[in-house]
């Protein structure tokens, strides 16, 4: 499989899947005064303003970074209001999104994930099945190690023979075959790193990072990011 194929590349410059990490809430809250739950009541706004932005601006599949895997060592409080969060979203947020043609997905463990929410998620993935006009992508409880992990287990567990072991057959394990690889992936509030998200797809990904913290971000920051994308060359390794 070539770089390119399980992405969606558009030679007309344009980014038509884009990743983002979404940082900055607790900044956001904190030069505020307010409590870091607010920063990411505040970020869940945010997605929906960007969802919507995304739709204007012709991307076709968004994937954010919801809740990491390391994320889990927060302190209780704090995991405890985005699993409310989560909740609130799907209950609130994703429907109405539903209603413009938004399709969503998660990927990432849903083992740890309390049964309710796992329920709620299941159902919106089932409601939502049939829209075309965004593919969106929620990492929850994701981590690239670990995906890449389970994906050799599942190999494994396959019996699959060594020589039939390929860059398909291996990412064909992984929990969201069908994300397509990022044309683009934006990180926002100045920090300058992948944390684990999407390590594998986004090989020959364009990276853009923003001082902008992630509740301040909208249709403006995404359109700088695609202009920026679209002034790059990419050439996947070759000339
Ligand atoms: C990173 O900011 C952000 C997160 C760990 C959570 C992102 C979550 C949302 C935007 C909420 C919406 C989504 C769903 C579906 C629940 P940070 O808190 O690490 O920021 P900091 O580095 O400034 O502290």
């Amino acid at each position: 499989m070539s770089a390119s194929q399980n992405g969606a590349r558009d030679d007309s410059g344009r980014a038509r899947s884009v990743a983002i990490i979404m940082d900055g809430n607790g900044r956001w809250a904190a030069g505020r005064g307010l409590s870091v739950a607010e920063g990411h009541r505040e970020g869940a706004r945010a997605l929906r303003r960007t969802v919507e932005a995304a739709i204007d601006l012709g991307v076709e599949s968004l994937a954010v970074y919801a809740f990491s895997t390391e994320n889990w060592a927060r302190p209780a409080e704090e995991v405890g209001a985005l699993l409310e969060l989560l909740d609130e979203t799907i209950e609130r947020e994703l429907p109405d999104l539903a209603k413009q043609g938004v399709r969503t997905r998660f990927f990432g463990r849903r083992d740890r994930i309390p049964e309710a929410s796992r329920e709620k998620m299941a159902e919106l993935e089932r409601e939502t099945a049939a829209n075309v006009r965004l593919q969106l992508w929620i990492a929850f409880d994701y981590g690239s190690r670990g995906e890449l992990v389970e994906a050799v287990r599942r190999l494994v567990a396959d019996q699959v023979l060594p020589e039939d072991v390929s860059e398909q057959t291996l990412a064909e394990r992984f929990y969201a075959p069908e994300l397509p690889d990022p044309d683009l992936v934006i990180r926002t509030s100045g920090e300058q790193r992948l944390s684990n998200f999407l390590l594998w797809q986004s090989a020959y990904s364009e990276l853009v990072f923003t001082e902008t913290l992630w509740p301040d971000f909208g249709k403006d920051a995404l359109g700088a990011a695609l202009d920026e994308y679209a002034r790059r060359a990419r050439r996947y390794g070759a000339r």
